[in-house]
């Protein structure tokens, strides 16, 4: 070493030093300045440079790069983050090749998504939506954190607050459904607990509002499609969450694949200047999507990957994820005077910050302990976690006869359906930290309250036609008293590039299904997906429903606890199931069109051939108890505290939980409003014959909406007010807001 880096080596330290003091203060500014001062225009850029740790796992290779180049990279300061890394061991070796090799050894941030858990695995974040348990949801997230922290992972891509109408999209398994504001607490709830109350503590990490924005409204449903959306949609819905999660502090937000009136997220000035940094004064950093950057060239937007560097630092990107455009070309840009170097700046700082907040000058080690690895994954407090976690995401939706919940002495019972047996497909999409094979199967499940069944496959969840199986699981209905049929889609038909044109069973599953319904009707279907799906005969037909999603690790533990009745099923619906494919995009919170509802004559808005109606509306679900909904009061004296009253009664014979919501409609308003909006929620436990008063406040937050051009108004007018069990059950009162 020259005594110029042994200065600023020492300098460094003495920086890291300082900043442990500061840390406490949360005061960083100085800190920070006098690191970037100390970089060379390449560290500036290496540190807004991302890899991934091994190729082909979420994302395609980029054509230039390899694993030699990567290291070479790794070793000249050339990299500011990696993602993907598995266990502290590999994180390790990388971060003491860069504390070792680097000339101002400035710590990596490694990435990882951890989307459900890393090794102990949530149910997927759709399915814990439908708990409608903020308390749980975060109590998840914070298991993952644990976990993800004990084998050096500082930072999740995670959660997607991406609002999505359309079920043939894939990723909607990933988002918490339909509604934004639902969305936005569950949001708030998920960041809270990937990153508790100190970064810098080594079980926390550091989260990420993707995809920033409009994502989730690609056309068709397809995957990495373009998006046209208006500008009052994308402030009133698709913004909110966002905003809700900034404020609530998560430190770094991922723009998205998809282009936003003509211009990619990762290059949009509007998006991530204008409102991200300026308007929602957001300080974290923002990474782009895997590659999508480079993606901009296949846009038709950028020429080359010189352009894509250009305009990617100047739109706001501040970390490229394996596009290699920054590190390729921005130093240059920058010398060119394409690029102003106090943008470059300003992106350095931003990832400093965050390297500081989670405590990584201080010790850049402080993830890495093995000791702390192998008594935290999969901790006996983790599988108590998630078990509770899945129960709750649980949604029963139909029960008729009585048949659930089973009798643990119940005689002859049929099992059907290949995901019965599966230890795989239960973990649901985004699972790279998992290990293979360890859900807890239902059969399982079952097993330890009932060993009365009999198991027959029937047919694949796979998209193949596959009928060798029938003639036994047929053959063991006909003699079974009642039936228990698993079927729905396997992790690998949801999630990134999973877009579907049908939402049906896949396969042989519905043919297989009504074959058994044809020698036996005591059916009860569970069903396992990642998103929702069209039953619509099933409904018609099968007097038992229980939506289990994928839950993960503890999935039939879970899913028996609530066929057997040890846990009264509380989850509700955040995204409409449709009847039919064809209504998709279908949602309850609708502009009304000028035809209005049901017309007697042809010349209204409406399909010939199916009803507008969903199969189970938005914030549906049944228990094994019954709520009764009464003597709703509005009080509107307080105009900015508007008070809403309802009794809820539990009119059935077992304990249960109940989520009750309130709806509002703003009746008429400078910009048309939805037919009705969710403004609140509550879940709470009621015994047999307990009632409850459950109030909520309407203020000027939920009374309020976003123009076109981003402005918050409240309005006067007349509003409605709808209180109940679902989006479509509701006791209706109404006020005046002068
Ligand atoms: C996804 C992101 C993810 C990233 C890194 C992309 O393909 O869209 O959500 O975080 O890969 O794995």
């Amino acid at each position: 070493m020259n005594k110029t880096s042994k200065l600023i080596t020492v300098f460094i330290i003495f920086l890291a030093i300082c900043g442990n003091i500061q840390a406490q203060n949360k005061g960083f500014e100085s800190r920070i300045d006098s690191v970037l001062k100390l970089m060379t225009l390449e560290e500036k850029v290496g540190q807004m440079n991302q890899y991934n740790g091994f190729w082909e796992v979420t994302g395609p290779a980029p054509k230039d790069g390899n694993a030699k180049m990567k290291y070479e990279h790794l070793k000249k300061g050339l990299v500011g983050s990696m993602l993907n890394v598995k266990g502290t061991a590999e994180v390790r070796k990388l971060q003491e090749l860069v504390m070792k090799e680097t000339r101002l050894k400035i710590p990596l941030i490694f990435g990882f998504d951890v989307i459900h858990g890393y090794k102990t695995i949530s149910p997927i974040p759709l399915a814990e939506s439908a708990s409608w348990d903020l308390e749980a949801i975060e109590k998840s997230a914070r298991i993952a954190a644990i976990e993800a922290a004990a084998v050096g992972i500082n930072w999740t891509f995670a959660p997607m607050v991406d609002i999505s109408r359309d079920a043939r999209w894939g990723r909607v398994m990933e988002g918490a459904g339909e509604d934004t504001y639902l969305g936005s607490k569950i949001g708030i709830a998920r960041v809270k607990g990937f990153q508790g109350n100190d970064l810098s503590s080594n079980n926390t990490i550091a989260a990420c509002a993707k995809h920033f924005a409009a994502y989730g409204f690609i056309e068709a449903g397809r995957d990495y499609n373009t998006v046209d959306i208006g500008t009052y949609t994308l402030h009133n819905v698709v913004f909110p969450p966002f905003k809700a999660i900034i404020e609530s502090g998560v430190r770094t937000v991922m723009n998205s694949f998809n282009v936003l009136n003509g211009v990619p997220a990762t290059a949009n000035k509007f998006l991530q200047r204008e409102i991200l940094k300026d308007k929602w004064k957001f300080d974290g950093f923002i990474i782009s999507d895997w590659s999508s950057g480079a993606e901009m060239i296949n846009h038709g937007f950028a020429a080359n990957l010189k352009e894509v560097a250009e305009t990617s630092a100047n739109g706001g990107s501040d970390m490229d994820m394996e596009s290699l455009a920054y590190v390729s070309h921005l130093k240059e840009a920058v010398e060119n005077g394409k690029v102003d170097i106090k943008l470059v700046d300003d992106a350095v700082k931003r990832i400093l910050r965050v390297k500081f907040e989670l405590g990584l000058f201080d010790d850049p080690y402080k993830y890495c302990d093995e000791k702390r690895e192998k008594e935290l994954i999969r901790h006996p407090d983790h599988i108590a976690g998630v078990l509770d976690m899945a129960k709750k995401s649980i949604v029963l939706l139909k029960n008729d006869k009585q048949l659930l919940p089973l009798k643990k002495t119940q005689d002859k019972i049929a099992i059907i359906g290949a995901l019965a047996e599966d230890k795989d497909h239960p973990l649901g999409s985004w699972v790279i930290g998992a290990d293979k094979g360890t859900a807890v199967s239902v059969l399982e499940g079952f097993k330890k309250y009932n060993n009365n069944f009999k198991f027959a496959k029937g047919a694949n969840s796979t998209f193949e036609q596959d009928e060798k199986g029938f003639a036994e699981a047929v053959a063991l209905a006909k003699k079974s008293e009642i039936v228990v049929m698993v079927l729905g889609e396997g992790a690998d038909q949801s999630g990134e590039a999973r877009s579907r044109t049908t939402l049906d069973l896949p396969g042989s599953q519905q043919k297989l299904l009504e074959a058994v319904y044809a020698v036996n009707k005591n059916i009860v279907l569970v069903l396992m997906n990642g998103r929702p799906l069209a039953i619509t005969w099933a409904d018609k037909n099968i007097p038992c429903i229980l939506e289990s999603w994928h839950l993960g690790t503890e999935s039939g533990n879970a899913i028996a606890q609530v066929l057997f009745g040890d846990y009264n099923p509380s989850g509700k619906l955040t995204m409409t199931f449709p009847r039919n494919v064809g209504q998709v995009p279908i949602y309850y919170n609708y502009f009304n069109t000028g035809r209005g509802d049901y017309q007697p004559h042809r010349y209204w808005s409406h399909y010939i051939d199916e009803s507008n109606a969903p199969l189970y509306p938005f914030g549906y679900g049944l228990s094994y108890t019954q709520f009764e909904y009464s003597n709703l009061q509005i009080d509107a004296s307080n105009q900015s505290a508007v008070k809403v009253q309802v009794t809820v009664k539990n009119i059935g014979k077992l304990a249960g939980e109940e989520v009750t919501q309130l709806y509002i409609r703003d009746k008429f308003a400078s910009f048309v409003r939805p037919v009705k909006e969710l403004k609140g929620f509550k879940k709470f436990a009621l015994a047999p014959n307990e009632s409850k008063v459950i109030d909520f406040v309407l203020t000027e937050a939920e009374l309020g909406f976003y123009t076109d051009k981003g402005d918050f108004i409240v309005e006067a007018g007349e509003f409605e007010v709808m209180v109940g069990t679902d989006s479509q059950k509701l006791l209706k009162g109404g006020f005046v807001r002068k």
